[in-house]
């Protein structure tokens, strides 16, 4: 596996790849890794010749109280297991050589960005769909593969790439979860013992509505409440938002139907954990 820093670099590869007729995939990370991420790794592997994994910890997508200074890093560990899953490239750029001095521009998908996630971490799916945007340009992918764990973010750069007529096919991958439901996140390396325990909230509350809806729930109000009710009962922890919208629009719906998607943001002490479900209502 060939470790590239420099973008200039990075394109050159591309193009090379490219006039030889491979095809690329990419799939864009902020690194260490964990199972969620290798699996991406795995099916970009199995659906191109060549895959270049980005590691690169956006500073853009971080607001000021968040975890950019305590992001997890394992630079080393990272490269050993993207290059025993068969990974081309290994991508990962300073921050001065994406944001160079001078830096002016923003790639912004309006709507989409505005609820769930977007209400709590303004400004972040801009920084997302900036270096994605970014990140295309230097590695030239054929396809990009981005995981369900981040429903929301997956909507968005599929919108932009909807709207840009960009000729990158967008896979999505479905959420790689610990044996006890936990769905992995580089952030779950934050919690303490207690916490972890906690956390399952998360996993069980869409198992919760799961099963409701397989029972005959239809009525999202209802279902919400009882939810909200169900991750309370937990204790210590903050609610940033339970929702139920369409999978695609991302609004609100008040029936269920099977394009209704369940997702969640719940605080545990400090660190925020985000989850979803569709709930496959008829
Ligand atoms: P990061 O959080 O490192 O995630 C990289 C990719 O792994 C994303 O597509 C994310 O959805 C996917 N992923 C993370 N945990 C997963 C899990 N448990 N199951 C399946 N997929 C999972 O998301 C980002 O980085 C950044 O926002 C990025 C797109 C790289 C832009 O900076």
């Amino acid at each position: 596996m060939e470790i590239v820093c420099s973008p200039a670099a990075m394109a050159a590869w591309a193009d090379t790849v490219r006039a030889e007729g491979g095809t690329i995939s990419l799939v864009p990370t902020m690194g260490f890794f964990h199972d969620g991420h290798l699996a991406l790794m795995r099916k970009a592997c199995d659906i191109a010749d060549q895959v270049v994994v980005s590691l690169f910890v956006n500073p853009i997508q971080f607001g000021p109280n968040e975890d950019l200074a305590r992001y997890p890093r394992a630079f080393e560990r990272d490269a050993e297991l993207a290059a025993a899953t068969g990974v081309a490239v290994l991508f990962a750029p300073t921050a001065e050589e994406v944001y160079p001095a001078g830096f002016r521009t923003k790639v912004s998908v309006s709507g989409l960005t505005e609820t769930l996630c977007g209400v709590s971490r303004p400004g972040h799916f801009d920084g997302v769909t900036t270096v994605v945007a970014k990140l295309f340009h230097m590695v030239k992918p054929h396809l990009a593969v981005f995981g369900a764990k981040d429903f929301q973010q997956l909507a968005v750069i599929r919108k932009m790439v909807a709207d840009l007529n960009w000729d990158v096919n967008i896979i999505a991958h479905p959420i790689v979860r610990e044996k006890d439901g936990l769905a992995m996140s580089s952030r779950n390396t934050y919690l303490s013992g207690e916490e972890r325990t906690k956390a399952l909230c998360l996993s069980r509350a869409l198992q919760l509505a799961r099963e409701r809806v397989a029972a005959g729930e239809r009525d999202a109000a209802r279902l919400r409440e009882e939810i909200l009710q169900y991750i309370i009962a937990y204790g210590d922890v903050t609610i940033d938002y339970v929702a139920i919208v369409d999978a695609e629009t991302l609004v609100s719906c008040d029936t269920i139907t099977a394009g209704s998607l369940l997702a969640l943001a719940v605080r545990i002490g400090r660190t925020r954990l985000i989850d979803n479900t569709l709930l496959g209502g008829a």
